[in-house]
């Protein structure tokens, strides 16, 4: 089914002492305040995972997530983590293909799909992560970018794995920047993306796909773009930080 989900992307921020402290914080705002009926997902570094975890699952109202995981299942590779590492701390979700996992690490197109075959066999769901950078965009090209993305790393999934998968756009040029996109921008993306997964998948599919926005989303724009018809929640990175900031966000529907 199509889910609202605000998902935290902490990336390398935070102590395992000042995460817990956030985590807490963001629970009970949640537990207290949340308006609706917006799934929360909290990305943390793996070392917080385990504890996170422990801290969300007695409410069950908060899921944890990792920001990547090896797409090997054990062995030597150091300083990797695999999926059943993952797995075994208690969180749910895995976020795949960040650009700055695709940037500063070279993550392939090839390596995210054997990732996601991971993840899904795991029975985790994957925020499978696209977009494009600023020089693809000034040159129109952003729809044939996106579309590449999604079709190299998940067109080789079934149906049934296609139904697990959570997408979240993210324009390059808005993560970390103060530039959002607009939301006549976002949503045109999201509905370009939406049809592409129709054409491999069909539309009964395409339309459960939850498809989120990041990009510099914060409780003063949120609600503008989450009333986009094809924007089905947000990645927030910076904005996460800040447990006041988040829960404006997540309460932006
Ligand atoms: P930002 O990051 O909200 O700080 O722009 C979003 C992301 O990279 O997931």
């Amino acid at each position: 089914m199509r889910k609202k989900i605000v998902a935290g992307n902490w990336k390398m921020n935070n102590t395992l002492d000042e995460g817990l402290k956030l985590a807490s914080e963001v629970v009970n705002m949640v537990k207290d305040e949340r308006k609706g009926d917006v799934i929360v997902v909290l990305g943390t570094p793996f070392i917080h995972l385990s504890q996170v975890s422990k801290l969300v699952n007695s409410t069950k109202d908060v899921y944890v997530s990792a920001q990547d995981c090896s797409q090997h299942e054990s062995g030597a590779y150091t300083g990797e983590v695999s999926v059943s590492m993952i797995q075994s701390t208690g969180a749910e979700f895995v976020i795949l293909g960040h650009s700055e996992r695709r940037e500063y690490h070279g993550e392939t197109s090839e390596q995210l799909a054997e990732k996601l075959d991971k993840v899904l066999s795991a029975g985790l769901t994957p925020i499978f992560c696209c977009g494009e950078p600023l020089d693809v965009r000034e040159a129109g090209n952003q729809e044939s970018f996106v579309c590449s993305q999604l079709t190299e790393s998940l067109f080789h999934l079934t149906k049934e794995q296609m139904a697990q998968v959570v997408i979240a756009y993210e324009p390059i040029w808005a993560i970390g920047t103060g530039k959002t996109a607009t939301s006549g921008q976002a949503q045109e993306m999201h509905k370009a993306i939406r049809k592409h997964l129709a054409t491999k998948f069909g539309d009964a599919i395409a339309t459960e796909t939850s498809i989120l926005y990041g990009g510099s989303c914060k409780p003063s724009n949120a609600n503008e773009l989450f009333t986009q018809p094809d924007i089905d929640g947000g990645l927030i990175g910076g904005a996460s930080l800040n447990a006041r900031d988040f829960m404006g966000i997540i309460n932006a529907y």
